[in-house]
């Protein structure tokens, strides 16, 4: 495959950053554990999990309501958090939106977006290879509001083809929504040149960048997306949190997401006025501890520099993709020249959940199935994959172990 080699194994200090997570210590069936889940969640360094403990010992209380010490304390950690996470997206404060997670975020935008802007007749484009996220709350949209459903192919690669993308943009395309980074393909897509295209013809971009966050840097001005997404748990952060950016002129646009709350002006029996964005899309209380330590985990991300993340993991990467092409009958699913960090794999007869299981036996954590990507395996004729998909915090010597058990496996399932 074309993944371009780089040599430095020493990019970050391995030793010391598998010290700042304790789960890594777990021992699995009697064997050290081995996280190869990554795309799905990633593990927690101290320093969040000491953020969630201070949260709820020194700050617990509600946001924007209370004029007591608490309350203000809560307050401005909350904002202060999301200007952390506006400055780590290069984006303003009042563009980032709080969610429960990448799913939250685009059904925010389909129901908001698609009931300001979408109208009978309207197209929407999705691609291939999306996430069901990526794919339901625009089917869903076009339900309500007779609009189609426009889809992008791929190749065997795994890559988009361009070409079809450009033709299908048109003046009846009202939003394109793809992912940044595949999460079972790993396949980085060309998000600023996808931007370009549909803004030559003034259509809004969302990408979801629930597998790009964690491991690329993200600069929503200079892709100049629209909407971009990603979720908290695979960024080093607890569950339940998410964020949206939206530019600032679209957010001023959308009508609220849900009734309540913060995200009202004044209320009365006859009429109701909305708060200004981002507050008008956060109804009812907020997930207050996850967003603090969201914007701690991303702190902590950015002091090992996520250009070293990167280049760490590009290493595990091929090293990875390396060995797994020295097995006979498997065949990587997804072979794109710009790849993130994961490889997915079927083996010639044999079900993935088999090898899944054996590979548990042996203390290694990988996901399998269809990854909430059935129109994918659909396109592969496959029912599912086995994902190895690696952190900042994994080691050549753990891919080194995943080989052997999964020739093993292989060896007791053929
Ligand atoms: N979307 C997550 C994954 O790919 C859960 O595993």
């Amino acid at each position: 495959m074309g993944i371009p080699a780089t040599k430095a194994k020493n990019i970050i200090d391995l030793e010391s950053i598998r010290k700042d997570f304790p789960i890594l210590q777990t021992m699995v069936h009697g064997q050290p554990l081995i996280y190869f889940d990554n795309a799905a969640t990633s593990q927690k360094p101290e320093e969040v999990l000491k953020a969630i403990r201070e949260y709820y010992t020194e700050t617990n209380s509600n946001v924007h309501r209370g004029i007591h010490y608490l309350s203000n304390k809560a307050t401005t950690q909350f904002e202060e958090a999301r200007k952390t996470i506006a400055a780590h997206l290069n984006a303003a404060p009042e563009e980032i939106v709080f969610t429960r997670g990448t799913t939250e975020a685009i059904n925010l935008v389909a129901s908001c977006y698609g009931e300001a802007f979408v109208k009978k007749g309207d197209e929407i484009i999705v691609s291939a290879m999306e996430h069901h996220s990526n794919i339901v709350p625009w089917q869903m949209l076009c339900e309500r509001r007779k609009a189609v459903l426009k889809v992008i192919p791929i190749n065997r690669e795994g890559e988009l083809k361009m070409e079809e993308y450009k033709k299908m943009l048109s003046p009846k395309t009202r939003l394109v929504a793809v992912t940044h980074v595949s999460n079972t393909l790993g396949t980085i897509n060309p998000a600023e040149e996808i931007i370009a295209l549909a803004h030559d013809k003034d259509i809004p971009v969302l990408l979801d960048g629930a597998q790009a966050a964690p491991h690329l840097s993200i600069d929503v001005k200079k892709l100049d997306a629209d909407f971009y997404c990603f979720s908290g748990h695979k960024t080093y952060a607890p569950t339940g949190i998410g964020i949206l950016y939206g530019k600032k002129e679209w957010l001023t646009q959308l009508p609220p997401y849900q009734g309540g709350g913060e995200m009202i002006k004044e209320v009365t029996f006859e009429k109701t006025t909305y708060n200004e964005s981002p507050l008008r899309f956060e109804a009812g209380t907020p997930n207050i501890e996850a967003s603090i330590v969201l914007a701690q985990a991303i702190n902590y991300i950015n002091k090992i520099g996520l250009e070293n993340i990167a280049a760490h993991e590009h290493e595990l990467l091929v090293y990875a993709t390396g060995k797994l092409q020295e097995i006979k009958g498997l065949q990587i699913i997804g072979t794109a020249k710009n790849k993130g960090s994961l490889i997915s794999f079927a083996v010639d007869g044999i079900h993935p959940t088999d090898i899944g299981m054996l590979l548990d036996q042996q203390g290694i954590a990988v996901r399998t199935g269809h990854h909430c990507t059935q129109p994918l395996m659909n396109f592969y004729r496959i029912p599912g994959t086995v994902r190895a998909s690696f952190a900042f915090y994994n080691t050549f010597g753990e891919i080194d172990f995943f080989v052997k058990a999964l020739n093993k496996a292989i060896g007791m399932l053929k």
